[in-house]
């Protein structure tokens, strides 16, 4: 089962797990509406994960074993209403995590953490797993939380609870939104509607990223690790590739010369700030095989191919 089934990380994720597992086996579900192959190629149900009744009698019902656990408000849109926010990202995981102390049948459970749970006295570069944490956003401090609470139901219950920090991550088929690192997916879809982007973050502002295709491999593998080699029940630290607003725009003029990018930065720019440049992912290479595909010229050209695809079908 898929919280979250229409956003940037499920939308992808149900359709990889439907090739694993079989169209019929994984559920979709949101309150979204999802892109037409997650509601077509396999069951999908709408649903309030705020609603801990309808999910605990879902999860019975069709005898859920696994569930992830995307639904969230991200860090932009999160310091806009931070209350709802906090509430919203929460609850939702403890009802998650109830609903897996207390369902036999749940054997495994995901939830994304993020490079969000950092802050401006962690070190920046080559950020490691173990290091102070002082979050400055509602959203990392939802996420230290909950890394927090995984912890603890990992050690006191034994529920198995699996998590990555993820860095910000770059896809085409559904849009993030309200992300302080997806000025990196922006950039793309007006490079190819205007030819120019005016970037939220300065210039030098550099973030670590992955391509949805590495996140999802890495998500799954981690699910299908076998659990006596995890060391790490808050959440796992990992990399991808670290870059900044211009040399995305550099790699994005190759493919459109006249591209050209301006800085207006805002709010957000104090969260890049805060957030590491780099991390240090070797204990995810080491416990699960963690390994990634993509760099940053090698997402470029797939990303505007398939925007250019999506804009003008
Ligand atoms: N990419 C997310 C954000 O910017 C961080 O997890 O909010």
């Amino acid at each position: 089962m898929v919280i979250g089934a229409s956003g940037q990380i499920g939308s992808e994720l149900v359709v990889e797990l439907r090739k694993i597992y079989g169209q019929d086996n994984v559920w979709g579900t949101d309150i979204k509406t999802p892109p037409a192959d997650v509601a077509n190629e396999g069951p999908f149900q709408v649903m309030d994960v705020m609603d801990d009744k309808q999910l605990i009698h879902f999860v019975i019902r069709h005898k859920i074993t696994q569930i992830y656990h995307l639904a969230a408000v991200l860090s932009g849109n999160a310091e806009k209403l931070p209350i709802q926010a906090w509430n919203i990202n929460m609850d939702s995981l403890m009802n998650i995590l109830e609903v897996a102390r207390m369902v036999e049948d749940v054997k495994k459970v995901f939830w994304p953490s993020s490079i969000a749970v950092f802050g401006p006295t962690t070190p920046r570069i080559s950020t490691p797993q173990l290091t102070t944490m002082e979050p400055i956003t509602v959203y990392g401090i939802s996420k230290l939380a909950g890394e927090r609470w995984c912890d603890y139901y990992y050690n006191k219950y034994g529920v198995d609870v699996r998590s990555i920090r993820y860095p910000g991550l770059i896809s085409y088929k559904t849009e993030a939104g309200g992300g302080t690192t997806d000025y990196a997916v922006e950039i793309f879809y007006e490079a190819i509607r205007n030819g120019s982007y005016a970037s939220f973050l300065k210039e030098g502002t550099a973030l670590p990223m992955l391509f949805m295709p590495d996140a999802i491999k890495a998500t799954i593998d981690l699910m299908e690790a076998e659990r006596s080699r995890l060391t790490i029940h808050s959440s796992y630290n990992l990399g991808g590739f670290s870059t900044t607003p211009e040399e995305m725009a550099e790699k994005i003029k190759k493919h459109i010369p006249e591209f050209t990018i301006s800085y207006q930065p805002d709010f957000r720019q104090e969260i890049a700030e805060s957030w590491p440049k780099s991390v240090d992912d070797t204990i995810a290479r080491m416990d699960w095989g963690y390994e990634t595909q993509y760099d940053l010229e090698k997402m470029t050209r797939i990303m505007i191919s398939e925007v250019r695809k999506k804009i003008n079908p």
